[in-house]
């Protein structure tokens, strides 16, 4: 089964709506491991909206499964990283009016830039993933730039409005990952998973990791992180909702 990465980017999002001392993302971190996460995700954004530097510190301290640092591909974010060492970066496209992140990298149009910043955290002993839209040529461009994983984003999944346009976004996302397999590549996936969607791609054998946030949250809100999290490690294990 996949892991679950849960992404606790919006615990920070509440504290520093009134810039206080809580909700604390790193002790969110711990209850999210006791329920089952197989890694913790944070997007360090460069106008610091939610996480923090020092959430990022005491994170790589308390962590006991793996760190996954979303970054844009900056100088400023590789040097974060290359200091605090994730055992996994993921490299985003980031801009500062979005809501969240809004689609995948463009890692052709932009691999001249991405290719140094992919090789010195390969050399930091980072594995480098690329968030990457369920195409082929994104696939192939992550492949050739040495990266490690693909993260393929299932947003337009996610958002299908009926059941037609969503299994024409299944199909090229289990097709995106199946080719990364063939390269060798890890395959993740993420954006716009909840309770109610995570089980078709769940059951999908290609992907090694699953990152959901918003969802996770949402609901930790009302019944505690640590049950939030079993709940949703749960139905991915249990696959699809069956209906009638
Ligand atoms: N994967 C990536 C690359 C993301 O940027 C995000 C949002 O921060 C997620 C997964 C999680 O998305 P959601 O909050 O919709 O579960």
């Amino acid at each position: 089964m996949a892991r679950l990465g849960v992404n606790i980017d919006h615990v920070a999002t509440v504290r520093q709506a009134r810039r206080a001392a809580e909700p604390d993302p790193v002790q969110a971190a711990v209850l999210a491991e006791l329920g089952g996460a197989g890694a913790i995700t944070v997007h360090l954004r460069q106008d610091r909206r939610h996480i923090q530097d020092r959430d990022l510190e005491v994170l790589r301290q308390v962590v006991r499964t793996r760190l996954n640092l979303e970054m844009a591909a900056t100088q400023e974010m590789m040097r974060v990283a290359l200091t605090v060492k994730p055992e996994q970066a993921t490299l985003v496209p980031e801009r500062r009016e979005e809501l969240t992140t809004e689609g995948g990298l463009d890692a052709v149009l932009n691999s001249v830039q991405l290719k140094p910043i992919v090789k010195e955290l390969g050399s930091g002993g980072i594995e480098v993933s690329l968030f990457v839209d369920p195409d082929l040529e994104q696939v192939k461009e992550a492949h050739k730039l040495d990266a490690q994983a693909v993260e393929i984003n299932t947003a337009a999944y996610a958002d299908a409005r009926d059941a037609r346009a969503r299994e024409a976004a299944l199909r090229r996302i289990v097709d995106a990952a199946r080719l990364a397999r063939r390269l060798g590549l890890a395959v993740h996936a993420g954006h716009g998973l909840t309770y109610q969607n995570v089980g078709v791609i769940a059951s999908q054998s290609e992907f090694a990791e699953l990152n959901i946030g918003h969802s996770i949250v949402s609901r930790a809100v009302l019944v505690g992180m640590e049950r939030a999290v079993r709940e949703m490690v749960e139905l991915m294990r249990s696959g699809p909702v069956r209906q009638g």
